[in-house]
């Protein structure tokens, strides 16, 4: 693992220079046009990158953009991996570790999300309060490094509560309705059924998606702070009346993508 890190690593400041930004941003299912509100200074395919899986899926180009954003520096995953496209989420961890390796000290991680709580109507934006993973999956199996970090990483704190109280005020300050709430993390790639997703609302979650909570832990194995933000796409299974599509996660995506670059644009100078 280290001799990847350090190899990805490598390619990315070969390209860049040593200056990699402090805040790093996972684009999610849908979201990719918050690449354009960038001022790309550097842009790498991540097939280009030592070690980095290639996103298979509609919605996700897969490069690194490097640059800033209201006037902020920052590194954005333009496309994002899933375990469910057969990555082995120990390599959706080397983004992230590689990262943490330039130099970054916080993640910000977007997806596309189905919504459990009835609050949560297609739409809503969610901060990821805390999660669930209910995948059987941990990009943590296997032998520790404990020069990345130690084996049994605490995780009562896993999205930082001053970056999401910041996150918060940034939204107040824009006029954004922001919900909080638990993420529960499932593999798909099929959409939930209605039992699952009343057993989902049972064990406290307010929202279920494909992604991030491998991104999320491996983050804070790490030591990067975490924030994730949750855009409501739909209704979970049996709470919507409509069959649950991949169109419509992109549709809703692309009519509240505005809204949600308008809280990150909001967010990223309060980061420090
Ligand atoms: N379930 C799982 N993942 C999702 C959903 C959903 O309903 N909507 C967007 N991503």
């Amino acid at each position: 693992m280290r001799e990847l890190i350090a190899a990805a690593a490598k390619s990315v400041t070969g390209r860049h220079g040593a200056d990699f930004p402090a805040t790093v941003l996972i684009l999610g299912t849908g979201l990719g046009g918050f690449g354009d509100l960038i001022r790309v200074r550097t842009a790498i395919d991540y097939g280009d990158i030592p070690g980095f899986p290639v996103p298979t899926v509609p919605g996700h180009r897969g490069r690194l953009l490097i640059g800033e954003a209201a006037g902020v520096p920052l590194a954005c995953m333009q496309g994002r991996l899933h375990a469910y496209e057969g990555h082995p989420v120990q390599k959706i961890a080397l983004p992230v570790r590689t990262f943490r390796a330039l130099g970054a000290k916080t993640l910000i991680a977007t997806n596309a999300a189905g919504g459990i709580n009835p609050g949560l109507v297609p739409g809503s934006l969610m901060a990821i309060a805390d999660h669930i993973n209910f995948s059987g999956l941990n990009p943590l199996i296997g032998p520790n490094d404990d020069a990345i970090g130690p084996r049994f990483p605490d995780m009562s704190a896993a999205y930082d509560p001053r970056l999401r109280a910041g996150l918060a005020e940034a939204a107040r300050l824009e006029g954004i309705a922001l919900s909080s709430g638990v993420y529960l993390f499932t593999t798909g790639p099929s959409f939930e059924t209605p039992a699952e997703i009343s057993m989902f609302a049972a064990m406290g979650a307010d929202a279920v998606g494909m992604s991030t909570v491998p991104e999320a832990i491996a983050a804070n194995h790490a030591g990067l702070r975490v924030v994730g933000l949750s855009l409501i796409t739909n209704l979970a299974a049996g709470i919507s009346t409509t069959p649950i599509t991949h169109d419509e996660t992109l549709a809703v995506g692309a009519h509240s993508a505005d809204k949600m670059s308008r809280l990150l644009l909001r967010f990223l100078p309060m980061i420090g």
